[in-house]
C-alpha cells in the first residue's frame, strides 16, 4: 500500500480514538510513534478549541514530550501529585496485535515507559492500521527487550538457550547500538516455534539484566483498527 494511504489510515484512527474516549478532566497517557502522534495532535487541537480542558498528560517518550511542547499540551511526571494516583486512559500504537488483543510494542524503543503507562491506566486504547494484525505474536515483528549494557552477552546466551535468534538493535546515523532514553540497549529476538505471550512476558523479565520486554498482555486494550476501505473497527477482548 502507498505510504500516504497508510498515513491517512493512522490519522483517522488517531482522531477516532480521541473523539470517542478522551473526556475533560482525564489523566491521560500518550504513546509514542507515527500512529500515536495523530492522537496527540487531536488532543492538542481539541485543547486549543477549548472543547477539551483539565487534561493532565503523561508523555511516554522524548518524542511525545516534544510534540506536547509544540502543541502546548501540559505534561507531568507519573511521580507528580497530578498523576501519582494513576492514569484514566492511555492511548498508544503497537507493532503487532493478536486475536486476544495481546501486543508487541517497542519498535520505537520506548517500551519501558510505554509499559509503565499501559499498566498504570484503568483504560487502554491501541490504534493501528490493519497491517499490524497477526494470528500469532512474534511471527513477523521481532520482540524487543530492553537490557542493561553490562548484561548484553549473558542475556543473548539465555535467549539463545531458549531457542531464539537475537540481534542487537543498531543505531542509524550513529556508530554502535541504539541507546534508550534510560541508558540501556535493545535486543530484538525471534522464536521459530509457537510461544505463549503472557507466559513469555512474565518469564523474560526473570533473566538478570533484562529491564523490560515488548510483550504487553496484562491490560488488554480496546483496539482501533484503521481499514484500507476508510472504516475504523473497534475490537475489545
Ligand atoms: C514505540 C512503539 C510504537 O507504538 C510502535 O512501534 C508502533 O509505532 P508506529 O505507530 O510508528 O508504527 O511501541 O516504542
Amino acid at each position: 500500500m502507498e505510504q500516504d494511504a497508510v498515513s491517512l489510515m493512522k490519522e483517522a484512527a488517531g482522531k477516532a480514538v480521541v473523539d470517542k474516549m478522551v473526556k475533560c478532566g482525564m489523566k491521560l497517557g500518550l504513546g509514542t510513534g507515527s500512529t500515536a502522534i495523530h492522537a496527540i495532535r487531536r488532543v492538542g487541537e481539541l485543547l486549543e478549541q477549548k472543547t477539551l480542558y483539565d487534561i493532565c498528560v503523561f508523555a511516554t517518550s522524548f518524542q511525545t514530550e516534544m510534540e506536547c511542547e509544540k502543541l502546548n499540551i501540559p505534561f507531568y511526571s507519573l511521580n507528580s501529585k497530578e498523576l501519582s494516583s494513576g492514569l484514566d486512559l492511555t492511548i498508544d500504537g503497537a507493532d503487532e496485535v493478536d486475536p486476544n488483543n495481546h501486543l508487541i510494542k517497542g519498535g520505537g524503543g520506548a517500551l519501558l515507559i510505554e509499559k509503565l503507562a499501559a499498566y498504570a491506566s484503568t483504560d487502554y486504547a491501541i490504534i493501528i492500521d490493519e497491517s499490524k494484525l497477526t494470528d500469532q505474536l512474534g511471527g513477523g515483528f521481532p520482540v524487543p527487550l530492553e537490557v542493561i549494557p553490562a548484561a548484553r552477552v549473558q542475556v543473548i546466551r539465555a535467549l539463545e538457550k531458549l531457542g531464539a535468534s537475537v540481534t542487537l538493535r543498531e543505531a542509524l546515523r550513529k556508530a554502535g547500538p541504539v541507546i534508550t532514553e534510560h541508558g540501556n540497549i535493545i535486543l530484538d529476538f525471534r522464536f521459530n516455534f509457537l510461544i505463549d505471550p503472557p507466559l513469555m512476558e512474565a518469564d523474560l523479565n526473570q533473566i538478570p539484566g533484562v529491564v523490560e520486554n515488548g510483550f504487553f498482555t496484562r491490560n488488554p486494550p480496546i483496539v482501533f483498527i484503521a481499514r484500507s476501505d476508510g472504516t475504523i473497527e473497534t475490537r475489545e477482548h
